[in-house]
């Protein structure tokens, strides 16, 4: 009776200590990070006049990224094309503290994350200005793209990264039922990562977290339409480095044009590259001369799919969050809408108030909810796609204004756009468009819209709304591509555990997830004896050299003993197995002797 008192009081104290040590704060450093020059506060008179005029021909800047603000054509300064020759430097220096950062311990690179977490939470404003200033998007659309990815991203590798790198153990087979089994996940070394304009904080983050959290340097060429808040983003990694004990040339953030690209290419071990299939494919022929392994994320034209039986106004919501977040600059950004007969109407009528109602404007100046768009010249793009559609008989639904902005737009916008009358005959539908455009098909069966939404050349993500969850998922899982949302927009990326990619023109190989985190390692299988040293490996005496005359026909035997399929053969198999061991010693020995 009193031990069972003893044994509640003590489970009970127990439970009452976890949670009191649940309320006592994580003890995480904090870092500082020199912010002065990023932040917008009239002391940079220089910087407000400057309006930007793009230089036609790269030939005559071909030494400098010029960078700008696209919603307001400020100027923001310029940084080095790295020559191939700096490019190597940038990647021995990695290389070198890479040595020391592989014998780190997960407890310090843990820590290194919750310093990471705890200055994006604490700084969520200033990172989100300055993807803002450097991009066009909107504070709403930074937050979403660049801070949540990222905090959970960090979330999940503090939770279960450690899981998914220890050694893993795996059956042996029987033939080597004596030996233990196991995968090993070793660091690559440096890896290089080349990545897209779209998300500069997250796109940065993303490749390094994973990668470094495994052990490795790298290597991070941002793109020439936002290196500006690259290499401020870059400091907030070198402070936290710093703060761990870590080398801190663990992690570069490099600038430049192709060539600075394809250096680096040829110098790391892994190259991971987010961008267009054209520039994919140049990359993988680069690796390929040193054998480099790529993982090639190459953009998308991802279905909406819409059922007949959906609630038109909630689904309506989502897919124009789902086409203007970050102006429509999404990888996975939904790009072809696919809408039941029956609702196409409702839907297009719901989808038509709401983009009316969008104020598209420069975001740090006022309150917009859609802002401009990111590279130069992608404006005259997105033009001639509406152009060709309406050319070949498409029409114009409803067209988004420019706020206040009136005749005096002086950034890169293109106002939000829904279109119908729309087929794979036009532009708009085939090629990856990276805008604020909405086509709308109308489709009468699943069948058929199975059929047209898996006619793309590309193949990332899509999503399917319907009533019936069971319905909306035979839809997606009949779609050829990487990624599926189930009554949802991109809620995969937001689960970190997912692997991410795509196919056909989309690329292959995965970043994120358990996919993502094991793609930044060197994989090893390793095998040992199980009972060693008791029972240690030897080769049947039939089998040692010379080999004995009955050589084959004890292999034949053993075969049998081992894959037999009834266990009528497997016996029999191993009589004669124990038959020929125990006969090896004359009828070896005598046989040999001619
Ligand atoms: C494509 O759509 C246009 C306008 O609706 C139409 O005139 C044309 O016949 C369609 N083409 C095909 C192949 O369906
Ligand atoms: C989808 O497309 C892939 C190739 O792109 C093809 O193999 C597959 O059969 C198609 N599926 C359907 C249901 O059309």
């Amino acid at each position: 009776m009193e031990l069972w008192w003893l044994l509640l009081v003590l489970g009970v104290s127990f439970a009452l200590c976890r949670f009191l040590l649940m309320l006592i704060p994580p003890n995480v450093p904090s870092i500082y990070v020199d912010a002065s020059d990023v932040l917008d506060d009239g002391n940079h008179p220089m910087e407000d006049t400057f309006i930007y005029i793009p230089s036609k021909g790269k030939a005559a800047q071909a030494d400098k990224v010029q960078c700008y603000e696209p919603a307001t054509m400020k100027y923001l300064g310029y940084f080095p094309a790295l020559t191939a020759e700096e490019v190597k430097e940038h990647v021995d220096q990695a290389r070198k503290a890479q040595k020391v950062w592989a014998k780190s311990s997960f407890k310090q690179r843990r820590l290194f994350l919750r310093i990471l977490l705890k200055y994006i939470i604490e700084h969520q404003e200033l990172i989100c200005e300055t993807s803002s200033r450097d991009t066009g998007k909107t504070m709403v659309d930074a937050s979403l793209g660049e801070i949540m990815t990222t905090c959970e991203k960090i979330t999940w590798l503090l939770a279960e990264g450690e899981r998914w790198l220890k050694p893993e153990y795996r059956s042996s087979g029987r033939s080597m039922l004596h030996k233990v089994s196991r995968v090993e996940f070793h660091p690559l070394g440096v890896v290089g990562a080349i990545v897209s304009w779209n998300y500069p904080f997250h796109n940065i983050f993303n490749p390094m977290l994973a990668a470094v959290f495994a052990g490795n340097g790298i290597v991070i060429k941002v793109s020439e339409h936002a290196s500006w808040s690259g290499c401020f983003y870059l400091r907030i990694i070198q402070a936290a480095l710093t703060a761990v004990g870590a080398p801190e040339h663990l992690v570069h953030v490099i600038t430049g044009f192709s060539e600075t690209g394809e250096a680096l290419v040829s110098s790391v071990d892994k190259v991971i590259f987010v961008g267009s299939p054209g520039v994919g494919k140049m990359i993988m022929k680069n690796a390929a001369n040193n054998l480099t392994p790529v993982t090639l994320e190459l953009g998308g034209k991802d279905a909406f799919i819409v059922c007949d039986d959906v609630d038109v106004p909630h689904v309506a919501q989502i897919a124009v969050r789902a086409a203007l977040q970050s102006s429509g600059q999404n990888c996975a950004g939904a790009e072809r809408f696919y809408v039941h007969e029956n609702v196409y109407s409702d839907f297009v009528a719901q989808v038509a108030k709401i983009v009316k109602s969008v104020r598209v404007g420069p975001p740090l100046t006022g309150r917009h909810d859609m802002g401009a768009i990111c590279m130069p010249e992608h404006t005259d793009r997105l033009q001639s796609l509406v152009k060709d559609a309406l050319d070949k008989g498409a029409e114009i639904v409803v067209r988004g204004n420019f706020g206040n902005l009136g005749e005096e737009v002086v950034g890169q916008f293109f106002p939000p756009t829904v279109m119908i009358n729309v087929n794979d005959t036009m532009k708009l539908m085939q090629e990856e468009t990276f805008g604020p455009i909405i086509p709308v098909v109308k489709f009468s069966s699943d069948e058929e819209v199975i059929t047209m939404a898996n006619d793309s050349n590309f193949g990332l993500g899509c999503a399917v709304f319907s009533g019936s969850q069971r319905r909306a998922r035979a839809i997606g899982s009949q779609l050829h591509c990487g990624v599926a949302a189930i009554n949802d927009f991109a809620s995969n990326y937001m689960c970190q555990s997912l692997p991410f990619g795509g196919v056909k023109d989309s690329g292959f190989g995965r970043f994120a997830g358990v996919e993502g985190l094991r793609a930044c390692c060197l994989v090893k299988s390793v095998v040992e004896d199980r009972f060693w040293p008791f029972i240690k490996t030897v080769i049947p005496k039939p089998l040692q050299y010379p080999v004995a005359e009955n050589g084959f026909e004890f292999q034949e035997s053993l075969v049998g003993a081992l894959y037999g399929l009834s266990i009528w053969d497997r016996l029999h198999g191993i009589i004669n197995t124990l038959k020929l061991l125990s006969d090896q010693n004359t009828a070896g020995a005598a046989g040999r002797g001619h």
